[in-house]
Formats: structure tokens, sequence, C-alpha cells
């Protein structure tokens, strides 16, 4: 988690026009800036940002946001990410906090697997270009096979020399921990020596989608029959198999402007495609797809287009799983590429413009495909027939999703013209495994949830990397509450010297509709009437005894909001000295009196932090609502 301290001084830097205008060109008008939209395509500018506001709105399709929602956007970041973005960009020092030291320690050792990796990436570069092992059998084997130097050089591969520890040397000699290198697979335990993993291959560097290396492929250069083609990565704390998409991060900004992606089998199928101009393009490493796998592709486009060779192993791997794809909404197509060629032989062999045709005319819906090779297979035997039918109702009826009706019932149709059998058959039949599903899912529900908390609860502790809280933000819902907490708790504090919190608070919202939650209403309207009679009273405490019960336990549940704050204030308070336990351990009037009473320097200045902090929530929670309200309208 990052610091607060260290988020307050990302905030006070951030320059929306200065960040956004890093990635769109921005022209004055009046107070605002005005550029074409990065998220939508469009030859008129309507994407407007306010630099006194500090957000941006896009008059054309609608979106808008702040500096930090703006990087998550453009860049696909994790709050986390974007803030980590940031930091960098005014180098700010990064200091971040752990709940446990387990959580510290492997924080560190995924660090360190990063910076070997980076390392072995520039060696192994180094290696193809620099040596002449490298230039003549790796650099030469390349361009061979047609990829030119640029492109060889943008996906950083490299060559590892046949030498038994050409790598582990070098890293012998600078000190790298020996359990870590392990963990890298860069190098493996031979009698008691590291030795090299990968040798007399040529390096496929394999990047997450900020462009940090997890890992590497390694492909062999002499045909051996003992050898494996291709040695891979072990999994470790930062290389996850299944959530891995190779070229995702060369691919990204291009999937977003087709909204589509491709994708392929192989490192050599993404090379090529970038090389001949065509860069929304990712691998999935020859295996069936898995479900990160396709969140990862969902959270550019809905759009996937499989394009593998026409052998029947690759097909087959990538249906599998493609049912997942179905219920999480995924358009999904797929390109067969003929002759026993693959993306990258056939590129290379018909060029760009052709390959784009083929794909164009090629494209088939992925279900309709399943259902020809089913029919195919089954030929004229009836009972294998009516397999079909139910197996391709089982497929239909996993589209799911109530936006996706109208799909769902076009399949119907045409699947029951190509089997020729009755529409209201089928429909019955789809019916029939939706209700089913239901019913196990219902059986298992208690089960299913205690595995999904279960799951939850490991990944918070594995990593912080996760935007949970973050999320939890920015659901609705929360952001009300979020308010209505700090009127709760501060509320009666001085804004500044004309006016309490709650005044201030009141003031800016002036559209009561900024909330939704009707009990939020009523405690706002409680403590509007309550500033009237007796400001001084609306204390936590008048409202957890409130006669009304129902904003009781609305307070109540307000004040236990489980976000950051119980962790946060308990370290606060654990590592809290003296007067700063005092703070914590009065109310805040008090606090105040004795201030006032001791006119104690370090106080006075802890009372002014804790301020500046006040200030700082309050103001977040009210532009989290207004910039809701705007993306509403
Ligand atoms: P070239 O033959 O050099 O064009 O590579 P390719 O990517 O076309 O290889 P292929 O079509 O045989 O395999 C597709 C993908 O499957 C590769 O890019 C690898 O990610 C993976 N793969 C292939 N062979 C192996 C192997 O022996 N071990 C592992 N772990 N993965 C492999
Ligand atoms: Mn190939």
């Amino acid at each position: 988690m990052i610091s607060q301290t260290t988020i307050g001084e990302i905030l006070s830097r951030i320059d929306i026009v200065d960040i956004v205008g890093g990635f769109v060109k921005l022209k004055k008008r009046g107070a605002n800036y005005l550029g074409l939209c990065p998220f939508h395509n469009e030859k008129t500018p309507s994407f407007t940002v306010s630099p006194t506001k500090e957000i941006y709105k896009c008059f054309g399709c609608g979106r808008s946001g702040n500096a930090i929602s703006f990087i998550m956007e453009h860049e696909k970041y994790s709050y986390v990410e974007a803030l980590k973005w940031l930091a960098n960009k005014y180098g700010i020092t990064i200091e971040e906090t752990f709940t446990t030291d387990e959580q510290r320690q492997q924080m560190q050792v995924a660090d360190s697997l990063f910076i070997i990796n980076t390392f072995a990436q520039q060696f192994f570069t180094k290696q193809l270009f620099e040596t002449d092992e490298g230039q003549d059998i790796g650099l030469s084997y390349l361009k061979e096979r047609g990829f030119r130097e640029e492109i060889i050089k943008k996906f950083q591969l490299g060559y590892s020399p046949e030498k038994r520890d050409a790598f582990a040397k070098e890293a012998a000699a600078r000190q790298y921990n020996s359990e870590l290198l392990l963990k890298t697979g860069l190098v493996v335990n031979r009698n008691e020596q590291l030795q090299d993993n990968y040798r007399g291959r040529i390096i496929f560097p394999v990047h997450n989608h900020s462009g940090k290396v997890l890992g590497f492929g390694a492909r062999i250069l002499k045909s051996n029959d003992k050898a494996p083609k291709y040695i891979n990565t072990p999994e470790n704390e930062i290389y996850v198999k299944s959530k891995i998409l190779y070229g995702s991060y060369f691919a990204r900004q291009a999937i977003d402007r087709g909204d589509e992606c491709l994708l392929v089998e192989g490192y050599t199928d993404v090379i090529s495609l970038h090389q001949a101009g065509i860069e929304n393009v990712v691998a999935s490493g020859g295996t069936s797809l898995t479900t990160d796998q396709l969140r990862l592709i969902k959270k550019y486009t809905n759009n996937v287009t499989i394009i593998y060779d026409g052998d029947a192993a690759g097909v087959k791997a990538a249906l599998r799983g493609l049912d997942m794809a179905l219920e999480e909404g995924l358009n999904v197509k797929l390109v067969l590429i003929p002759d026993n060629e693959d993306p990258d032989s056939y590129v290379n062999k018909v060029g760009p413009s052709v390959f784009r045709e083929f794909v164009q005319k090629n494209k088939r819906d992925f279900i309709l495909f399943q259902l020809d090779v089913a029919l195919k297979d089954a030929g004229p035997d009836s009972t294998k027939k009516a397999e079909v039918v139910n197996q391709i109702a089982e497929t239909i009826s996993r589209i799911n999703k109530a936006e996706d009706f109208t799909k769902q019932q076009d399949y119907i149709k045409q699947c029951s013209e190509i089997l020729k059998i009755d529409e209201s058959g089928l429909h019955a039949l789809v019916n029939k495994f939706i209700r089913n599903r239901i019913i196990t899912q219902e059986k298992s529900l208690p089960f299913e949830e205690a595995r999904h908390h279960e799951e939850n609860a490991k990944k918070a502790q594995e990593t912080d990397y996760d935007d949970a809280t973050f999320d939890l933000l920015f659901k609705d819902e929360l952001q009300e509450r979020e308010l209505a907490r700090i009127l709760l708790e501060y509320g009666t504090r001085y804004w500044d010297d004309r006016q309490l919190i709650a005044e201030y608070v009141l003031s800016e919202m002036i559209d009561e509709t900024l909330l939704d939650n009707p009990d939020i209403i009523n405690l706002i309207n409680v403590i509007k009437q309550q500033l009237q009679i007796a400001p001084q009273q609306l204390n936590k405490n008048y409202f957890i005894y409130h006669p009304d019960s129902k904003l009781g336990s609305l307070a109540v549940s307000l004040l236990n909001f489980p976000y950051e704050e119980s962790e946060h204030w308990k370290r606060e308070y654990s590592q809290a000295t003296g007067y700063q336990k005092r703070l914590f351990e009065q109310s805040y009037e008090e606090f105040i009196q004795t201030v006032a009473r001791d006119n104690d320097q370090q106080l006075m200045r802890y009372l002014k932090m804790d301020e500046d902090r006040t200030h700082e929530e309050v103001e977040s929670a009210l532009n989290y609502l207004k910039l809701r309200k705007i993306k509403a309208s």
C-alpha cells in the first residue's frame, strides 16, 4: 500500500493539463483546454480539460474523470499503478506501508526478480548484437526468418551463448542472490554449481502490460529431438502463466484504437504481425485461454479474433475455455490460416495487405464454427447428431447476460437452421441448461462463496497491488457513505475561520441530487436542522444515540466503514508517542482545549497536519460525488 503521505504528495503535484497534455494535444479555449478525445475516434475536438476543477470530460463519448482516472483509463493501469506512474513522473519517492512482514518480503522478492530479469534481458541483447557468436548464430537466424533489426530491438530479443555459465558468471559477479536467481529460471543448480538454463537459444523477453520483464521464452536453434523447442520461465512471484498475454505491452494502444484484439499462438506470430504493421495482437502461448487472460483482454475490448493455424490440435486448444469468453460477454471470432502455415509464416509469405484481407474475409463466428466442426465429425450418425444439438445448446446457454439476450436469440435461430431442427425445440433445450446451471449454482453457493472469500483474502495478503479498496470507494453507494462518514467524524471542526466543515459541505452540495441513498439524504437533512439549532451538539454520539434508530444504525455502520481506516488507525496509534497518543484518545474538541491550554508547539503542528488531511478528505469525497454526477449526465 502506498503511504498516505506519498499519496498526498502526489496529489499536491498533479497538474491535469500537464498530465493529459502528455497524451493529447491540448489547446487553450477560454478557461479550459480542448483536444481530440483519446478514448474514441473524432475529427473535431470535444475533449475538455478544466485546470481549475482538475477534471476532464469528453462531450463526444461522455468519458470523464480526474488526472488519476485519466492515467488509469488511458494506460489501463490500476489505481496503484497510476499513482506509481505519477510518482515517477514527478520524482516522488514512494513510501510503502505493509501490513505484514510476509507481504513486505513478497514485494521485495518481486522487485528483485524484476531487477534480475532486466539485467538478464540486457545481457542477452548484448550477446545478440555485440558478440561474434550472437551475430553469427542468433542474429543471422532472426534475419533469415525475416525479422528486421528495429523489430528485434523493439521486442528486446536476445541470444543466450552456448557456454555453460555465460550468464551465471555475470550474475555472480553482480552478487545476485542465488535463491532469487534460481527463481527466475535463468540458472539451474547442477552439481552444486549455478549454470545457465538457456544455452544457444533465442531469447524472447515476456513483458507485463507496463513493459516490465516478467520472464523469458527461449527458443532452440539447433534441431534436437530431445530438447524442448521452447523453455519458459517457471512460475514465480511475477511470472504467472495463466495471467500473461505475450505482447500486451506493445499491443494495448492498437487494441484500444481498433476495438479488437487478435489472438495468436506464438511469440513469432506476434512479432511478425507487428512488423507487418498489425499491432493489436497478443499470444496465449499455445495453451487454452484462461479466465484471467480473457479478463485482461476485456479491459481493452470485447472483440477477440483468434488467428490460428488450421491444425486440429491448436484449434481444439483454442476452443477449450472459450465457454468462459461467452460468459464474460466477449464476441469471439475465429480465423484459420490455411496450408500448414501459421500467422508468422503466412504474413511473411503473402504480405500485410493480403493478410489483413484474408482475416477480414475469413472471420467466422466461433459458435457457428464449433457447430460446423461437430457436425462434420458426427456425419450421418443420428445419435451423434443429437449429442451435437445438446452440446451447442449448452454452449448457447452460457450467453446469459441480460444485455446479450438478442445475441442468444440470434444464435438459437441460426443454429437451428444449420441443424435443420425446430427453433422452439432448441430454445427449450437452451433454457433447460440455463435452469440446470442455476440449480447447481445455488446448491454450491455457500461453498463457492466461501472459496471466493478465501481467495480474495489470500490475494489481499499476497499482494497490495490490488485495487479492491479503490473499486470499493468508487462504487456509488460508498462515495455517499464516505461523505456522510466525514460529516459525522469532522462535521463540527472548522473548515476555515468562517464556517464548520458541515456547513462547508452543505454549501458545496447546492444540488442535492448529488446523493441517491435516501437514508443518507435523511441524515444530511438532520444535520442541516441541527446546524441551525445547536451546531456544537453535532458529534458522532448525537447520531449514534439518535432516537431514530434507523439513523443510529446508519451512523454506526458508517463509523465502522471498513476502508483502510482501521488498519491505518491501528498503525498510527501504535506508533504514536506522548502527545500524539493523547490526540487519538481524546475527542477532537478536548484535544483543541488541551492545545489552547498548553499552547504546545508540537501539538499545534500536529493539529495543522490533521487539519490538512481532513481538508483533503472532504474535498476528495465531494469531488467523487460531483464526478459521478458528471458521469451520469
Ligand atoms: P516458431 O516455430 O519459431 O515459428 O515458433 P512458434 O511460436 O510458431 O512455435 P509453435 O507454433 O510451435 O508454438 C506456439 C507457441 O507454443 C510458442 O510460441 C510457445 O509459446 C509454445 N510452445 C511451443 N513449443 C513449446 C515447448 O516445447 N515448450 C513450451 N513450454 N512451450 C512451447
Ligand atoms: Mn511459427
